[in-house]
């Protein structure tokens, strides 16, 4: 890869809605509309940076792997996927939820092993362990909210924005895992051969993230 280009991988859905707006103020804007186009790459105003549009899961996987410099992605991805392989030198402060376990409204603590369903395994699988409580874990993709109804588990593990999703499935939240936003991951060897670059990126970035927050 020609050392002067800078990839920056983007998680698309939600995430990416809050981040053109702060990449924007950083002065980072696509040469054409993100959300308009089937493309997954693009040129920006800056002649040597392109955005790419991936899902979150895959961020860090382009990113430790070198095909993307830098990505912006989840904590929560993170977490689930681990954050070693990389660096993580900027909290972005966009996409903010809660990473919490919910139950039925008003359900007494199980008795003997609790069922838990979850897209986040690795996450559930620490967090129980640390409350030294043994859990049956049961993977799904999305839709997690529907499985305490079902029947197939007492208790989910997943991310809370507005709290409307569990409400509507007759949820409630109960313990905070974790605070979940947005991060900036940095390829560690780009960080050495590209470092002016993404160093010029990163104070963009920061200082966008400080007039957004002081705005808020
Ligand atoms: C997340 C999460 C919940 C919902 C919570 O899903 O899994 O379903 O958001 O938001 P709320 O507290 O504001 O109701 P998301 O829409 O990110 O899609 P996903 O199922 O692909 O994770």
């Amino acid at each position: 890869m020609n050392s002067t280009q800078l990839v920056i991988a983007l998680t698309k859905g939600r995430i990416l809605d809050e981040v053109l707006p702060l990449f924007e103020q950083a002065n980072i804007v696509p040469a054409e509309n993100i959300n308009e186009s089937r493309k997954l790459i693009f040129d920006t105003n800056l002649e040597n940076v392109k955005l790419m549009v991936i899902r979150g899961s895959d961020v860090p996987t382009y990113v430790q792997f070198g095909s993307a410099d830098m990505g912006v992605v989840g904590k929560d991805l993170l977490l689930e996927y681990g954050d070693e392989g990389f660096y993580e030198p900027l909290d972005l402060k966009i996409a903010e939820c809660r990473l919490m376990t919910a139950e039925p409204v008003g359900s007494t603590p199980v008795q003997g092993r609790l069922k838990v369903a979850t897209k986040f395994t690795n996450i559930a699988k620490k967090y129980f362990a640390e409350q030294g409580k043994q859990i049956e874990l049961i993977k799904l993709n999305g839709a997690l909210e529907l499985a305490p109804s079902m029947g197939l588990a007492d208790s989910i593990v997943d991310i809370v924005d507005t709290g409307k999703t569990l409400v509507a499935n007759g949820l409630e939240p109960r313990e905070l895992i974790a605070h979940i936003s947005s991060r900036v991951i940095v390829n560690k060897a780009s960080m050495k051969i590209k470092n002016a670059l993404i160093r010029e990126i990163l104070g963009r970035l920061r200082e966008a993230v400080e007039k957004m927050v002081e705005s808020r």
